[in-house]
């Protein structure tokens, strides 16, 4: 049986480039072909290069049998393979093996930690979004199969298949704010695909809501700041930020053991301007006021700190406040800082409204600006939510954060970035 493929899928199989290692991915639609052709371009690898060893995955089980390796076994039978002779599939190994001794893993990423041993030519991840990215990563450190003498022109593939993120996440920073090279995104809307039955897109278009249609059939992205905490943060907001030595410098806390994030600002009468960030995993405040001094040595200016002002209660582990401890640090490379904090927090909401309000204020004026290094603080600006229907915060609960470590550094950058604001700009609701 021959194939046509849609040009999304055919861009898909396609490698535009010369690196080692090949990462794509295919953003459609439901029902825009991403299935087909991911397990289309596993097979073709399988009998391109002999003896290649691939690895296809999805965040759970189920997905990874009921649907992906279902597609295999219908590409198989469609290219008339036959099950003993060309290829065996075994249930017990969940593998499948061609008869050239290339193989498949089929596994879920659950528990990404059991996959470490291997060493793989190719992975293809179902649903993409559904996966942490600290899996990605992982992921990406498997890629070293030895290659074999006779495979021409092999290239290390990594390439998955998603519908867009309602949020901006992993996916939409990976491959397309700052893409590298050998990474490419390829939108497949539904609409494209000519082999769904007739009228399956106006069916759609009846059902979902206009922004559902848009991102989960059309593969656009979504109206990503519905919900957001952190409301009209656009491009402009985002600035390169020359650190000047002999301006003011703030220091911005929020003391959270970990991860402990401190922002670092410079600031006009009116504006303000996030430099660089200190987030740093289970450290103390000692520890972070050192890597300030290590990263900013020689400042001449002022160093004005400012942060939560519950920092200035003792903890349980120390005798002395967080900001004694900056105070006596500091003071030790040198640096005479002036602790500038509120006698108690305002509450949540009017420090974000403040926040808000230097982001872009009625009359349209920015007056905050970001430098791309804080990456954190830039993570907790596009992905910080309230609570479905409410005005409460969504914090990361432990589980979710035990899932997916990415989010326990969402609430504590926006924290610590915003008390500066509330301190010199404050707003009353
Ligand atoms: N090039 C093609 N030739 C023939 N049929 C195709 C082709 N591409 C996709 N199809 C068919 O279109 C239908 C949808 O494709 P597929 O299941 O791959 O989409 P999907 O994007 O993975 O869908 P979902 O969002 O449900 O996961 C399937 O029946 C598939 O066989
Ligand atoms: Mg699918």
């Amino acid at each position: 049986m021959e194939y046509k493929l849609l040009k999304a899928q055919r861009e898909f199989l396609e490698i535009p480039h010369n690196y080692t290692l090949d990462v794509a991915v295919y953003q459609g639609g439901y029902g825009s072909g991403k299935t087909f052709a991911g397990s289309l371009l596993g097979i073709l690898l399988c009998m391109k290069f002999p003896g290649i060893r691939g690895l296809v995955g999805a965040q759970t089980y189920t997905l990874v049998r009921d649907t992906t390796l279902q597609t295999y076994l219908e590409h198989l039978d469609n290219m008339n393979f036959q099950e003993g002779v060309d290829y065996e599939w075994s249930s017990t190994l969940q593998k499948l093996v061609f008869r050239n001794t290339s193989e498949i893993l089929f596994r879920h990423f659950d528990e990404p930690n059991k996959l470490k041993s291997l060493n793989l030519g190719f992975v293809e991840i179902e649903e993409m979004s559904d996966i942490p990215y600290e899996t990605f990563k992982m992921l990406l450190g498997r890629m070293r199969q030895q290659p074999k003498k006779e495979w021409k022109n092999f290239t290390y593939r990594i390439f998955g298949h998603t519908n867009p993120e309602p949020q901006k996440g992993w996916i939409y920073k990976t491959f397309m704010q700052n893409p590298a090279p050998n990474y490419r995104l390829i939108t497949a809307p539904t609409t494209q695909n000519i082999y769904l039955p007739e009228g399956f897109c106006e069916e759609l278009k009846k059902i979902y809501d206009e922004q559902y249609y848009k991102i989960f059939v059309l593969a656009q992205n979504g109206e990503y700041n519905t919900g957001l905490v952190i409301k009209d943060f656009t491009e402009e907001n985002i600035k390169e930020i020359n650190y000047q030595n002999d301006c003011d410098l703030h220091i911005s806390c929020d003391f959270n053991v970990d991860p402990m994030c401190w922002v670092l600002a410079h600031k006009t009468e009116e504006k303000v301007f996030y430099f660089d960030e200190i987030v740093l995993e289970n450290t103390t405040t000692a520890k972070a006021c050192e890597e300030f001094c290590r990263r900013y040595p020689n400042h001449k200016g002022a160093i004005i700190v400012n942060g939560d002002a519950s920092g200035d209660n003792r903890s349980c582990t120390s005798e002395y406040t967080n900001y004694v401890i900056i105070k006596k640090k500091l003071l030790q490379y040198g640096y005479d800082a002036d602790i500038k904090i509120k006698a108690f927090n305002p509450p949540i909401k009017n420090r974000i409204a403040a926040f808000n309000s230097k982001i872009r204020n009625a009359n349209g004026e920015v007056c905050l600006y970001v430098d791309r290094k804080c990456e954190k603080l830039l993570y907790n600006i596009y992905n910080l939510k309230y609570k479905e229907g409410t005005s409460r915060i969504d914090i990361p609960a432990y589980t979710q954060i035990k899932q997916n470590k990415e989010l326990k550094f969402l609430s504590h950058p926006i924290d610590a970035a915003s008390y500066l604001v509330d301190f010199y700009w404050p707003i009353t609701l």
